[in-house]
């Protein structure tokens, strides 16, 4: 097992010039048009109480909130939108983050029977792509998948969309509720890959994720993020800039009734660490970072992959 997390960590610090894929050039047919996807939303906040309201304070989206209050607040974002979450991704984004996120599972390359985290799981779509990909590519069935997030109603549709799958009731996955920022039902040193995918910006102390990611690593584990990110080109940025703020809520409203929480996605997005100040997070977490692709950007950095090795 350790070898091939070994191979791993090796192939994923060696492929990082080999994989600037299409998605990282903005003029290769395959880049699809710059929209989010990965819809979040946000529910009414809660009242702050007077002793959350005297603690340190952090972001809601735009809004700054009391920290003891944010993980509530995402907690109440996804159950409200947990059971329409799949179908809005793909109206949002209009299929472009299935294009991310096989990109995603392929560049990490699962096989060899891993022990693997997906941290902020939600509705399995990077667990599901994890183990077909260890099947179908190396006819892998000891691959496994520990589904990890802190919302029981995305991990309830998680656990319906593997029902329908030839994983269900098979030792491959499992689903375990938590927060990421504290893994505290999982061992030191344990796991070969942590994937975490549009979820750490919703965290409150991205530090405490990277650290606990690290901890639960072996030697040679490799830890892997999908996040929205910061478009590079100025025009484009722009352009990202007035279609996200003006139609995106727009869309939240006329699709979902619910204007707030597409937002909220906006706003949370905006306020995520551009890559290069990521990459230096995952650094200071204890990961060594590839000097050649520190990250890899799609879609214009719409979205980026960082990954981290720990040595
Ligand atoms: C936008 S969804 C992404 C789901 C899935 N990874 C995907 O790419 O489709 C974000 C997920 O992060 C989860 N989440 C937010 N904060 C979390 C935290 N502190 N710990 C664990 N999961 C968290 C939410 O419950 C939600 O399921």
């Amino acid at each position: 097992m350790l070898r091939s997390t070994r191979s791993l960590a090796q192939r994923t610090a060696r492929s990082f010039s080999s994989t600037a894929t299409v998605f990282t050039h903005p003029t290769k047919p395959l880049d699809p048009a710059p929209l989010p996807s990965a819809a979040s939303t946000a529910p009414p906040p809660p009242q702050p109480n007077a002793s959350a309201a005297s603690g340190p304070s952090t972001h809601f989206g735009f809004k700054d909130v009391p920290e003891a209050l944010k993980e509530s607040m995402v907690k109440g974002v996804f159950s409200s939108v947990a059971t329409s979450y799949d179908v809005m991704n793909d109206a949002m984004s209009l299929g472009i983050h299935r294009l991310w996120k096989d990109h995603y599972v392929k560049k990490m390359d699962p096989h060899g029977g891993m022990q693997c985290l997906d941290v902020a799981g939600g509705t399995g779509d990077i667990a599901i792509r994890l183990l077909d990909h260890a099947r179908e590519k190396w006819a892998d069935r000891e691959t496994h998948v520990q589904v990890f997030d802190i919302n029981p109603e995305m991990l309830e549709e998680g656990k319906k969309r593997f029902a329908k799958t030839m994983y269900h009731g098979g030792p491959q996955v499992s689903f375990t509720l938590g927060n990421a920022e504290n893994l505290e039902t999982i061992a030191d040193n344990s796991l070969d890959l942590y994937t975490i995918a549009f979820g750490i910006r919703n965290c409150t102390h991205i530090d405490r994720v990277l650290k606990e990611a690290h901890r639960v690593l072996k030697p040679g584990g490799v830890f892997s993020c999908l996040e929205f990110s910061k478009v590079t080109n100025p025009v484009l940025a722009k352009a990202y800039e007035l279609y996200s703020f003006n139609v995106i809520p727009e869309l939240g409203h006329v699709l979902a009734a619910d204007r707030d929480s597409y937002q909220y996605l906006i706003e949370s997005i905006e306020r995520f660490p551009p890559q290069a100040k990521f990459s230096k997070m995952i650094e200071e977490a204890g990961f060594t970072v590839p000097k050649q692709e520190p990250w890899e950007d799609l879609t214009f950095g719409i979205a980026a992959i960082h990954t981290g090795v720990k040595l």
